[in-house]
């Protein structure tokens, strides 16, 4: 080892031995915070998954189970601007109510444009069925529902939806104009582990 080598190896084991002792000095151990191997914890490998269900939207008797929690404070907004509905809506298999249930989607959302009806979706898709009993994914988005398609963004999950991201499209299947019950087919796209 030259001269130049061995001053600079010298240094460096000084630092090393100078971050070591500060840290008992200061008291600055970072014992609240690791970095953990992601496999350990099952999170391998990413996959997309796919699934469709009918969202019901009941505003008439006898089981509602949306409800209008907020009045639109002008009755002079033709888009019931400032509006809100909570929502416990039973999410199936197919459009009619009887079929398969596969979870539920609890959550509100409010009229949010004064220039058309646009949404602010704010819900979660609380799943009973199979495996994903338990999981949920939620739903934050833009929903302008006289358009044909309408996309919100999956911003993650629980359980079996762990770090979910992804979309959703919504398209009515049906709607009752005078009782404002609807259903809508949701198509939701999520990567997840
Ligand atoms: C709209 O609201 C105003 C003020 O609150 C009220 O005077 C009026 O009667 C309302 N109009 C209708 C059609 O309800
Ligand atoms: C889902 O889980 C709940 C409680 O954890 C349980 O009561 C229910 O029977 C489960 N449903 C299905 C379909 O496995």
């Amino acid at each position: 080892m030259s001269t130049r080598a061995r001053i600079l190896s010298t240094i460096a084991s000084q630092v090393i031995l100078l971050t070591f002792l500060s840290s008992f000095v200061t008291g600055e151990t970072q014992d609240f915070v690791r970095t953990l191997d992601r496999n350990l914890y099952g999170f391998k490998k990413e996959k997309l998954t796919h699934f469709r269900v009918y969202w019901h939207d009941i505003y008439s008797a006898p089981n509602p189970t949306a409800m209008p929690i907020v009045r639109p404070p002008s009755n002079t907004s033709a888009t019931f601007f400032g509006s809100i509905s909570m929502i416990d809506d039973p999410l199936t298999e197919k459009p009619e109510l009887s079929s398969r249930l596969i979870g539920r989607a609890q959550g509100f959302y409010g009229s949010a444009s004064q220039q058309e009806v646009g949404l602010l979706m704010a819900m979660n898709f609380v799943f009973v069925e199979g495996k994903y009993n338990g999981s949920t994914i939620s739903i934050l988005g833009r929903n302008r529902v006289f358009s044909k398609v309408r996309e919100m963004p999956v911003i993650g999950g629980s359980g079996l939806f762990r770090f979910s991201r992804g979309y959703a499209q919504a398209s009515t299947h049906s709607v009752d104009l005078k009782s404002g019950d609807a259903v809508v087919e949701y198509n939701v796209y999520v990567l997840h582990y």
